[in-house]
């Protein structure tokens, strides 16, 4: 079966804890270890590179910023040929303290990698968000999947249930 990687960055913590329940999932459901965690910070093109199967979890920080550890692999990031690469995006964000800015990070993400040749999966509904704007939505989808653990961490686990069997598909595994 192949290597999924899954690649975080975080300020304070939320999106690490995230990815590794996201992990415990992906092992129950498939019942394989199939998802190499990786920290973002100070990684290189290679890393990422050698998984054609990925997924990115990332905060949005200080009205609509990357997180600084993604951030500084952006000119890493443009090393990396995505053809053939699929990639899911899951965001951290917090709706009603951000709510123009909710999830950014994933919408910025999106665009690049469809830049360089890679295809998104894991698109969700944006059905259930109080937001007002994000650039993570495309109508009335979002690019990946938005979580709100500031807010309503009670649903975080349920909204990972319901996108992680989506994302395996997609994956075809
Ligand atoms: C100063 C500050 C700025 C923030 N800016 C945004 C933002 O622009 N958009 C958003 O959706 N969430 C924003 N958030 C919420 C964080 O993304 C959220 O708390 C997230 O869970 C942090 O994840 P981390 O612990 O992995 O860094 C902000 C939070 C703080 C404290």
């Amino acid at each position: 079966m192949s290597k999924i990687g899954l690649f975080f960055g975080t300020d304070t913590g939320n999106t690490e804890t995230v990815s590794e329940n996201l992990i415990e999932s992906l092992t129950e459901l498939t019942g394989q270890e199939i998802v190499d965690l990786h920290e973002i910070y100070q990684k290189k093109a290679e890393d990422v590179a050698k998984y054609d199967l990925l997924i990115f979890g990332q905060p949005t920080w200080y009205d609509g910023e990357l997180q600084g550890d993604w951030e500084e692999f952006i000119p890493e990031l443009k090393k990396i040929d995505f053809k053939g690469k699929k990639v899911a995006l899951f965001g951290l964000g917090d709706q009603y303290g951000y709510a123009s800015y909710f999830c950014d990070s994933i919408g910025i993400f999106a665009e690049m990698i469809e830049q360089l040749g890679g295809e998104i999966v894991g698109f969700t509904s944006s059905d259930g968000y109080e937001h007002d704007f994000s650039k993570a939505q495309r109508g009335d989808q979002f690019v990946g999947l938005c979580l709100d653990v500031d807010n309503e961490d009670e649903l975080t686990e349920e909204r990972v249930d319901a996108w992680l069997p989506q994302v395996l598909k997609a994956f075809d595994l």
